[in-house]
């Protein structure tokens, strides 16, 4: 296990098997140097265990640095159980699952990722206290990612191409719950879109509703246009697709956006200005509220606004240093939790 090339001094790591279902889960515990760690659960068919173990530790070391860089008081952790939701998913499994969230005495918080959703949350918590289901009376978190990714396109062309958003070209990739809700506020804010989804349903409906121009997914990153935003899947900036961008700015929701480290590099190379994924997607986390505090909307707002900052921080810090700007970023928030270790 030390071995894993994404083992990161975790603080924890949890094997658990349901005897009752068969079904396996995986909870990985990444720093508690600033908080409880706070980190979704994930629902996935992975192909096998090696991947969803890579998934775990990769996306609860991005939990930590997200909550770091957002000023969050929560360490990072990411679960998954390991299974098909359409075929495993039963309120027993989850009421386990929740027993196994509860064995962590609060150092774990779990919330809804791809495959949990807010009433999926609601039967763990018959288990367990340990659950945040993200501002469930307002939508869930999307509203406020989508929040913090417009937030982040605005301080960034206005950083990068010295413009408002007015007459900018946006190409959205996959218009769900973060991308429908980013180009409406775009549309608002006078910027013309292209879109791309799987699903004609919504494009047609952004085709209606923005004015957007529909295009493939395939080309959505090599299309014309100020800003690629990715709202869809992660891998997207690869060495191929990298080499085929015609936008100066990538600034989007989706998770691990970059497929190899090595595409941070490529980006800067080609003058891409890119906005790292778990800075400008951290909507959703900085509207979380801490344990045992009321959800004030206005003030969750306030907080995702407080992305323009760190993004401005890191973008400064990138052309100052001439380094790319999510190695910035990680340096930024392994400083945070390491300050948060010594106190
Ligand atoms: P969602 O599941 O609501 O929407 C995803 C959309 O992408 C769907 O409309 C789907 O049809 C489309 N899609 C799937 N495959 C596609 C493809 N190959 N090409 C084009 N479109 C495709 O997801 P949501 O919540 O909008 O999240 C979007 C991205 O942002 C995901 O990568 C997610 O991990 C990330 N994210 C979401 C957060 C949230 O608060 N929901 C928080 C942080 C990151």
């Amino acid at each position: 296990m030390l071995k894993h090339p994404d083992y990161d001094e975790h603080e924890r790591l949890v094997y658990a098997h349901d005897p009752n279902s068969g079904q396996d889960a995986i909870i990985a515990v990444h720093s508690l140097a600033l908080g409880p760690a706070l980190g979704g659960v994930r629902f996935r068919a992975y192909p096998d265990v090696a991947a969803g173990l890579t998934d775990a530790l990769r996306l609860s070391r991005a939990m930590s640095y997200k909550n770091a860089l957002g000023g969050r008081p929560f360490g990072g952790a990411k679960a998954v159980i390991l299974g098909d939701p359409a075929s495993a998913k039963t309120d027993a499994l989850l009421e386990w699952f929740g027993r196994e969230v509860a064995r962590q005495g609060g150092d774990y918080i779990c919330a809804e990722d791809a495959g949990i959703s807010p009433e999926d949350i609601s039967v763990i918590a018959r288990k367990t206290r340990h659950v945040r289901n993200i501002a469930a009376d307002r939508g869930g978190p999307a509203p406020y990612t989508a929040y913090g990714v417009f937030i982040g396109i605005l301080a960034t062309v206005r950083q990068v191409l010295n413009s408002e958003p007015t007459g900018l070209t946006i190409s959205v990739q996959g218009l769900g719950g973060v991308g429908y809700a980013l180009c409406e506020r775009l549309h608002r804010a006078g910027a013309k879109l292209i879109v791309s989804d799987i699903d004609s349903t919504r494009t047609d409906a952004a085709e209606r509703d923005f004015g957007a121009r529909v295009v493939s997914s395939a080309d959505a990153h090599r299309v014309a246009a100020d800003v690629f935003a990715p709202c869809a899947f992660g891998g997207i900036l690869n060495e191929q697709s990298i080499s085929e961008l015609q936008a100066p700015v990538v600034a989007g929701a989706a998770n691990n956006q970059l497929a190899t480290a090595e595409d941070d590099l490529r980006l800067s190379r080609r003058g891409i200005t890119y906005s790292p994924d778990y800075v400008i997607n951290a909507g959703g986390i900085r509207a979380t509220e801490a344990p045992g505090i009321r959800f004030d909307h206005e003030a969750a707002l306030r907080r995702v606004e407080g992305i323009e900052e760190t993004l401005l921080e890191v973008l400064s810090a990138a052309a100052a240093t001439g380094t790319p700007t999510s190695a910035v970023a990680d340096a930024l928030a392994r400083q945070r939790i390491g300050s948060g270790q010594r106190r």
